[in-house]
């Protein structure tokens, strides 16, 4: 076999057949097939695609490129969720915990943030002590001991997405939906979850841009998991308008708290308790109920074990960035659009996430809204407030923000679509 007849077989439009999937993932895992090539490679499949069966094939060479893990030895039910990433998007924070304090053990292998999505172990590492990375027999405990664990994927798991994850990040070639569900779904299905929910976001501050988009992604990574034996399903979510009112580290984990202690915005709230009850079917425990957890503080009991079990201090205050700046409604009327993908570059440039892999992130940097769409607002007051510790950076995130707020004159607040669009099962 040889690569530059695999490239050729899909630049001019033909299927891979399975020999060529085996031995191209097979060989650029080790070494065999150079980076230019696999990224000549990754381009003919975003531009030409990959069938049904190709991307299965696909992913399951992506999975045999390194370890599975089992949690067989567990007494509780797995179940696990992925989210394609977005602005503002914590949701794991409140709804680890409380998928745990409903019975199920929740391995939840998350990721960094990079470009303007947020990452999970970068908001939880604003938490004093807490630490991401975990062997897998300490990954074991956490999980046996509190019932839910979110750490970072070991190298072990799935290598090849790895070094293709990194390849197409710096070739443009992230936006392929055959290519980012055989990404996502060979780490799921190598963790070894029992049963998966996973969170497919349509809008400006997502990958997908249309909920077509969006409803083709959520189909391929629903029928990949169920071929596998993973029970998988999918929610279609709205992610037009940033999840809550904080992109940024610290100021997710605040509100993600605030979420465990009963409280937090309206959509966090719809949106954990979706998912969760989502998580609990899946796993075969359709007799729990999550808002109860979330009402009488086991969620939270769960949070502060989990979060002390990998050394961190869910009592310490968290960071705080050292400078603020407040931007004010330039009119009187309703807000009616807040993008998502503005807030989200905005936090980044604060300083919330990151341009490459290898830079430093600030925990308190970010940007806190005070009103959502549907909001009436006031010519002059509050409408976020960027944080940073670095003051210079206010420039580029107001640049960031230019043209991303909409308010029409008058009229009177309204309630905006519930974020859960749609079930795919
Ligand atoms: N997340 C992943 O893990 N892979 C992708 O390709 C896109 C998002």
């Amino acid at each position: 076999m040889d690569t530059i007849s695999v490239i050729r077989t899909k630049r001019d439009g033909g299927r891979l057949a399975d020999e060529q999937i085996d031995w191209v993932i097979d060989a650029y895992t080790r070494g065999e097939v150079a980076d230019e090539q696999m990224s000549a490679l990754a381009m003919a499949i975003l531009l030409n695609g990959m069938d049904r069966a190709e991307i299965a094939r696909w992913t399951a060479a992506m999975i045999a490129s390194g370890e599975r893990m089992d949690f067989s030895s567990l007494p509780r039910p797995t179940a696990d969720k992925h989210s394609t990433g977005g602005v503002g998007d914590k949701i794991t924070l409140p709804l680890a915990p409380l998928v745990a304090a409903c019975g199920a053990a929740v391995p939840q292998l998350s990721g960094r943030g990079l470009g303007h999505t947020g990452g999970t172990l970068d908001k939880l590492e604003s938490i004093k002590g807490w630490r991401a990375s975990l062997s897998n027999d300490e990954m074991l405990s956490v999980l046996r001991d509190a019932g839910a664990v979110v750490c970072a994927a070991g190298e072990g798991l799935a290598p090849a997405d790895r070094k293709l994850y990194a390849l197409r990040d710096v070739t443009g070639t992230v936006e392929s939906i055959p290519l980012i569900a055989s990404s996502i779904m060979s780490k799921k299905i190598a963790e070894g979850t029992g049963s998966l929910v996973l969170d497919v976001k349509a809008g400006s501050g997502a990958f997908m841009k249309t909920a077509d988009d969006a409803r083709e992604l959520a189909r391929t990574m629903v029928g990949l998991g169920t071929d596998h034996g993973v029970r998988t399903v999918a929610l279609l979510t709205d992610m037009s308008t940033p999840l809550g009112l904080t992109a940024g580290n610290a100021l997710e984990v605040r509100e993600s708290v605030e979420v465990l202690a009963g409280g937090g915005p309206r959509d966090v709230v719809d949106l954990t308790l979706a998912l969760a009850r989502e998580m609990l079917d899946a796993a075969g425990l359709v007799a729990a109920d999550p808002a109860k957890a979330l009402a009488d503080g086991s969620a939270m009991d769960v949070w502060r074990r989990m979060i002390t079990a990998q050394g961190g201090d869910p009592s310490a205050p968290l960071p705080v960035a050292g400078e603020r700046e407040v931007v004010t409604a330039s009119s009187t009327g309703v807000l009616t659009r807040l993008d998502a993908y503005a807030v989200g570059v905005a936090a980044w440039r604060l300083g919330a996430g990151r341009a490459r892999k290898e830079d430093p992130v600030q925990a308190g940097a970010g940007v806190e809204l005070h009103a959502k769409p549907g909001d009436m607002v006031t010519a002059g007051h509050p409408l976020l407030t960027l944080h940073t510790d670095t003051p210079e950076r206010f420039a580029y995130a107001t640049e960031a923000l230019s043209g991303a707020i909409d308010i029409a004159p008058g009229g009177v607040a309204f309630t905006t679509t519930p974020v859960v669009l749609e079930h795919i099962a």
